[in-house]
């Protein structure tokens, strides 16, 4: 019997400080109006605890999760962690996580894949089930963006939250979990949306600093443009490779950059908007943490055996789409 790898918890956590549209109204050229018709965006969270990072919100959202189901950390062999905002260049931050949840038998490692980053963790994740390798492998996707966002630029400022989620992979032989992904890169849109220095290309210097090179650029124009047709284009190929309806989907968990983003995709593979799901509106873009924070938010809403196609759309340019089967 095939073993698939399926979501057998799931985890979230967000700041509780909020960072609403009017707020950054006093801080930049905007208006509320501006983001919520161009983005969908009404509010975000902003880890603002001194001395906390990226990790404390992963352990945040875990620990809950592992005691819910009653499982010791100890018992995790894996944590794969998607992030672009680790707490440090490295150790790996999955690293630092399975220390501050007292995860002792589980190695790991992170996964840069900016917005796409959990689909990628979750892919690689799955396939330590589905081998057979291992048992619980904890997949995190968070990111504290506040960290690394120039709250003088406009263009992104408004964009961008803290926050991230994490979901529990265990070995199904009913045909549970994931089933099919379909994801891709293309390192040609690199310069589109990136943090120019702080990595070997452009060491941190004085200059750099004073540049604002160590915030996130995006020309979002053209990250719009791409975005919009791979993220609709991939979540419809994997529907139909997998032989599903729009009838047959019963929800679409995409990526929370743009409503105008996620309305085209669900167009794309004729959903009624009662399917897709979005919180964009309290969180903003979380980058890796925007759909483990959807099933987070809506897991009450799954029913065993829902199909699900969780999309995304990042940079790297990185996209992809997975169809998974709930098991819950
Ligand atoms: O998550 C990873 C992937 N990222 C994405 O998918 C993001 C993709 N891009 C987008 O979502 C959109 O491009 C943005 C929301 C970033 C921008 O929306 P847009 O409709 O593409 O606006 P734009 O950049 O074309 O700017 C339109 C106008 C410009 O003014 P002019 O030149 O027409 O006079 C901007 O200067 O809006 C201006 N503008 C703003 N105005 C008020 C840009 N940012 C703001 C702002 N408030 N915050």
């Amino acid at each position: 019997m095939k073993i698939n790898a399926a979501i057998t918890a799931v985890g979230g956590y967000v700041p509780e400080t909020v960072l609403t549209n009017a707020d950054l109204e006093k801080m930049v050229d905007t208006s509320d109006e501006w983001i919520r018709t161009r983005t969908g965006i009404h509010e975000r969270r902003i880890l603002k605890e001194e001395g906390k990072a990226t990790s404390d919100m992963a352990a945040r959202a875990i620990l809950p999760m592992l005691e819910k189901k009653g499982i010791d950390p100890n018992e995790i062999d894996i944590i794969i962690c998607a992030t672009i905002t680790g707490d440090y260049i490295f150790p790996a931050t999955a690293n630092v996580v399975a220390d501050k949840i007292g995860a002792t038998n589980a190695w790991g490692y992170d996964v840069s894949a900016a917005c796409s980053g959990f689909l990628y963790a979750l892919q690689t994740g799955a396939k330590f089930i589905e081998s057979g390798t291992y048992k619980k492998v904890v997949v995190v996707g968070v990111d504290k963006m506040s960290a690394i966002i120039d709250y003088t630029d406009r263009n992104t400022c408004i964009i961008f939250g803290d926050g991230g989620g994490c979901v529990l992979l265990e070995p199904n032989e009913e045909g549970f979990g994931v089933i099919d992904a379909k994801l891709h890169s293309d390192g040609q849109g690199r310069n589109f949306l990136y943090q120019p220095a702080g990595g070997s290309l452009n060491p941190p210097t004085k200059e750099t600093v004073e540049a604002r090179q160590h915030y996130v650029y995006q020309e979002g124009k053209t990250v719009f443009k791409f975005a919009v047709t791979n993220m609709a284009d991939v979540s419809y190929e994997v529907m139909k490779r997998n032989n599903l309806s729009s009838d047959d989907v019963d929800w679409l968990v995409p990526h929370q950059a743009n409503l105008r983003i996620i309305d085209a995709t669900a167009d794309r593979m004729g959903l009624d908007s009662s399917k897709v799901l979005i919180n964009i509106q309290k969180y903003g873009n979380t980058t890796a943490g925007t759909l483990p924070l959807l099933l987070w938010d809506f897991q009450d809403k799954f029913k065993k055996g829902d199909n699900l196609i969780l999309s995304t759309f990042g940079g790297g340019f990185t996209w992809g789409a997975i169809y998974l089967k709930w098991a819950l």
